[in-house]
């Protein structure tokens, strides 16, 4: 009997040790969105858009344009949507480096949430400050492609 008693305690005691040391990651969970939309955009990054755009999305110079310092990537989420849908070949001037090759469509291999997520992580990385893109937006940009 005392013996189970102790158990109890013990038990009890690791309990309230878990959820203690859990509460600072459900609050910064809680405070925002992005801590959980985060780690899937950087997979889908690092999955895609890494070989080209780099783990720092500072690009190739002269091949593959940086993510960082980019109005493409900061400015019209509608511009970014199609980028990411329909691939880009229309040559790019960025921190006056000029980029022509092309970049491969991704709208048949991600999803509208693939998309939201890499973008999102992509608008808030590598030094970028914009409002995350949500799967909503991609839906109605790609299902104008398809009217
Ligand atoms: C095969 C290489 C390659 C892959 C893979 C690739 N890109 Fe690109 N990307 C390019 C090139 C090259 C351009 C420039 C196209 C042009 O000059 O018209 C570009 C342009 C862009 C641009 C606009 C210009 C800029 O630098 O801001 C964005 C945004 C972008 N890519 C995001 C992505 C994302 C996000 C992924 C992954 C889902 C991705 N790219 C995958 C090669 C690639």
């Amino acid at each position: 009997m005392k013996n189970s008693i102790i158990a109890i305690f013990i038990i009890l005691g690791v309990g309230a040790v878990c959820l203690v040391s859990q509460a600072p990651v459900a609050a910064a969970a809680l405070r925002s969105p992005a801590w959980i939309q985060a780690p899937r955009g950087k997979s889908i990054y690092d999955q895609n858009c890494l070989p080209c755009h780099q783990q720092d999305g500072g690009g190739v110079p002269g091949m593959n344009p940086p993510l960082s310092k980019s109005p493409y990537v900061q400015g019209s989420t509608t511009r970014l949507i199609h980028i990411l849908l329909q691939g880009l070949n229309d040559g790019v001037d960025i921190e006056g480096e000029t980029y022509s090759n092309p970049m491969p469509p991704f709208g048949t291999t991600l999803k509208d949430g693939d998309i939201a997520d890499v973008l999102s992580y992509v608008r808030s990385h590598f030094g970028n400050k914009a409002a995350p893109v949500s799967a909503a937006q991609v839906s109605k940009i790609r299902q104008g492609l398809t009217k």
